[in-house]
């Protein structure tokens, strides 16, 4: 079963989405495994956009993801990676496909709601700034009989 992260970033939750953002990976049959409401610090920003602190947006990325409480999901299902990054969509809502949570609950240019993992190789490096291997749980859900 793979897990794969996402962040519900501040616009996702100053705006209330945090339930209709988790019911869609949920109704898709992905599993909350880990869920933590945090603040961003600056350090964390660096870590875990450590590709990306030098672009000339980095600044205004770290400042929004720094500036309210954002929270971490380490989300669990088969395929989770590739099936989140999916539904999630491209970068910014104004391109995105409807469809998408990107694509369906925003046409901003410079906010997007949500952060999901490149690639395995990503998920396994981010879930680990956000989460300690205590922090994640198992337990059964009970419908995935009929969808896995
Ligand atoms: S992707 O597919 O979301 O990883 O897209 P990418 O374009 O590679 O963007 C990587 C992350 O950088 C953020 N980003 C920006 N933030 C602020 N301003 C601008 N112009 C900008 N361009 C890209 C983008 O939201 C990605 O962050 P996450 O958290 O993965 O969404």
């Amino acid at each position: 079963m793979e897990r794969t992260l996402i962040l519900i970033k501040p616009d996702a939750i100053q705006r209330q989405l945090v339930g209709t953002i988790l019911q869609r990976f949920e109704n898709k049959g992905m599993k909350i495994a880990g869920l933590k409401m945090m603040q961003m610090t600056e350090d964390m920003a660096k870590e875990h956009y450590k590709d990306l602190v030098d672009k000339p947006f980095f600044p205004s990325l770290s400042e929004f993801m720094t500036s309210h409480p954002i929270i971490a999901i380490a989300m669990e299902g088969a395929g989770a990676v590739g099936i989140c990054r999916k539904m999630t969509g491209a970068t910014f809502g104004m391109k995105a496909e409807p469809g998408t949570i990107r694509g369906d609950y925003g046409v901003s240019t410079s906010y997007n709601l949500i952060h999901s993992s490149e690639d395995k190789s990503a998920a396994e490096r981010e879930l680990k700034i956000f989460f300690k291997d205590e922090d994640f749980f198992s337990y059964n859900a009970v419908i995935s009989q009929w969808i896995a």
